[in-house]
């Protein structure tokens, strides 16, 4: 059987995750694990179904049987089905975040999400991205990395990007929103986010998204290096 590679990405929003991770990933030839667009599916999946996002019974169960697709678009860019309906957008706003926050504070969610995520680890190789992927889903990764920048920086490059979609943002209101979500992903019970002992931590405040590439890819080359030889 041909050993799967994994390299997780951990970080905390806005640290530019989902960016390097694609870039990674497609640099690499391996597949991608967006776990945060699992929460987002899950707390979505939640306001249809008009459960209350602090239900962890019913939340727990309809994680377990979330009927979701990652593909592209007629365009050729990233999509995501839920329940056979596209959902993109929907789940790439502030409240679909903010929700994704408070349903992904349940372990009972957390638990049924978890084998879902390993069955992404396909041959040769995949990039997870998320706040505990090298922590709990994939421990035995061979390559892990754990991006900040400063709570401000991260604020700004959302504005930046919301900017760019054509969405209007408020900067303070942002900056408090990612403070609120810190706060709460990483002091909840289950599954907190923290830096794995075994990961590379890159502060890349300052940094461009092309050098955070190329470091990253560093890091992996070197890692790799040291399994296979
Ligand atoms: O990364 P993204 O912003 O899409 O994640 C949305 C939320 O989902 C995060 O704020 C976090 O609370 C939660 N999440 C998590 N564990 C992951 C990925 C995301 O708790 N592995």
């Amino acid at each position: 059987m041909q050993k799967v590679q994994v390299m997780t990405i951990d970080g905390p929003s806005g640290s530019g995750k989902g960016t390097i991770s694609r870039a990674a990933a497609s640099a690499l030839g391996w597949a991608l694990l967006d776990s945060g667009a699992l929460y987002r599916l899950v707390a979505l999946a939640g306001r249809k179904a008009g459960i209350a996002l602090e239900d962890a019974q019913s939340l727990g169960r309809l994680a377990q049987r979330l009927d979701i697709r990652f593909g592209s678009d007629s365009a050729g860019g990233e999509a995501v089905w839920l329940d056979g309906i596209e959902v993109t957008g929907r789940i790439r706003t502030e409240q679909a975040g903010n929700d994704a926050s408070r349903v992904a504070a349940l372990p009972i969610v957390r638990a049924a999400l978890l084998e879902r995520q390993r069955r992404f680890a396909v041959p040769p190789g995949l990039v997870a991205d998320g706040r505990d992927m090298g922590t709990v889903v994939f421990p035995e990764a061979e390559v892990k990395v754990f991006l900040t920048a400063s709570a401000a920086e991260r604020a700004l490059r959302r504005h930046k990007q919301l900017k760019e979609k054509g969405v209007a943002a408020n900067l303070a209101a942002l900056s408090l929103e990612i403070a609120e979500r810190d706060q709460r992903d990483s002091t909840r019970a289950a599954s907190p986010l923290v830096a794995s002992v075994d990961a590379i931590l890159l502060d890349t405040t300052g940094m461009s998204v092309d050098s955070v590439i190329e470091r990253v890819l560093e890091v992996a080359r070197e890692r790799l290096s040291r399994t296979v030889g």
